[in-house]
């Protein structure tokens, strides 16, 4: 298999052929992932939370997600893993300056990681754009953004209302203007999902409690696999169901994004 390269995921894109991501925090679980055919890892901040007992994304640092980043890339290698690497800038990593942003993406690119991951959206086009020109490719993030989570007031749904659903729109395209190349929807009514993901072309949506319209879909990993501490959110599906091992709930994952039954299309989570 070749590596999973931009070029590669444009490709799918064009095919109408759906992206898949999972999060992955170690060697193992990534090394099972890439096998199982997922394209993209997320080495998510949400390890603060399913690896490390915190109550939000908020306390995690660069230190811990360039620790977890250099972990998932040598399980990849060990491997001859092919999938494309995310890193996620963990809260306050990037707030500050565009040359903290650049400072910070390069400790992730130096763990390992092929693209960063930052949340938000207005004043974070000109840290994609600064990132984007200077060879980082960039993520983005808008709806839920868990690393506002105090300031949004919970975990809740986002771009509801006629006005916020504009907003999200200009922030989304102002991002694809930016260089952003990919775009993770947390959390959206779907169709404006679908409307976001209609309106860029090169800009690759990748939904998560969005419905079924984006480009591609991404899960937390130990909730596909149905190992949660408390109760997962509603858009999970446990793919551990029916299933005798992770990488099979990992193919079988793989198999309902391309194939269009996750997320369920006649279900409206929102
Ligand atoms: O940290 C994470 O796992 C994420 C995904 C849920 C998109 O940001
Ligand atoms: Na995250």
């Amino acid at each position: 298999r070749k590596p999973v390269s931009l070029p590669r995921l444009h490709e799918l894109r064009q095919r109408g052929e759906k992206i898949t991501m999972l999060t992955a925090y170690d060697a193992t679980f990534a090394a099972v992932a890439d096998s199982a055919g997922v394209e993209c890892l997320l080495v998510g901040d949400s390890l603060g939370m399913v690896c490390q007992g915190l109550s939000s994304t908020v306390g995690v640092t660069l230190d811990t997600m360039c620790y977890h980043t250099q972990s998932v890339t040598r399980g990849l290698r060990r491997v001859q893993g092919t999938a494309w690497v995310i890193g996620d800038l963990p809260f306050g990593s990037y707030q500050e300056s565009r040359e903290q942003a650049m400072r910070s993406a390069t400790a992730l690119m130096h763990a390992g990681a092929h693209m960063v991951k930052l949340e938000g959206g207005g004043w974070t086009t000109e840290v994609v754009r600064f990132l984007v020109e200077r060879g980082i490719p960039v993520c983005a993030h808008l709806g839920l953004t868990p690393q506002t989570v105090h300031a949004l007031g919970g975990y809740r749904v986002q771009g509801r209302s006629e006005a916020d659903a504009e907003r999200l729109q200009g922030h989304a395209r102002d991002l694809q203007d930016a260089g952003a190349s990919m775009l993770v929807l947390e959390m959206v009514p779907a169709h404006l999902a679908s409307a976001i993901t209609a309106q860029l072309a090169h800009c690759h949506t990748i939904g998560i409690g969005s419905g079924a319209g984006t480009a591609g879909q991404v899960l937390v990993m130990h909730d596909m696999l149905g190992v949660n501490l408390g109760k997962p959110p509603k858009f999970v599906r446990n793919f551990m169901d029916g299933q005798h091992s992770v990488a099979a709930a990992m193919a079988a994952y793989v198999r309902a994004v391309k194939d269009g039954s996750f997320p369920d299309p006649a279900l409206h989570a929102w």
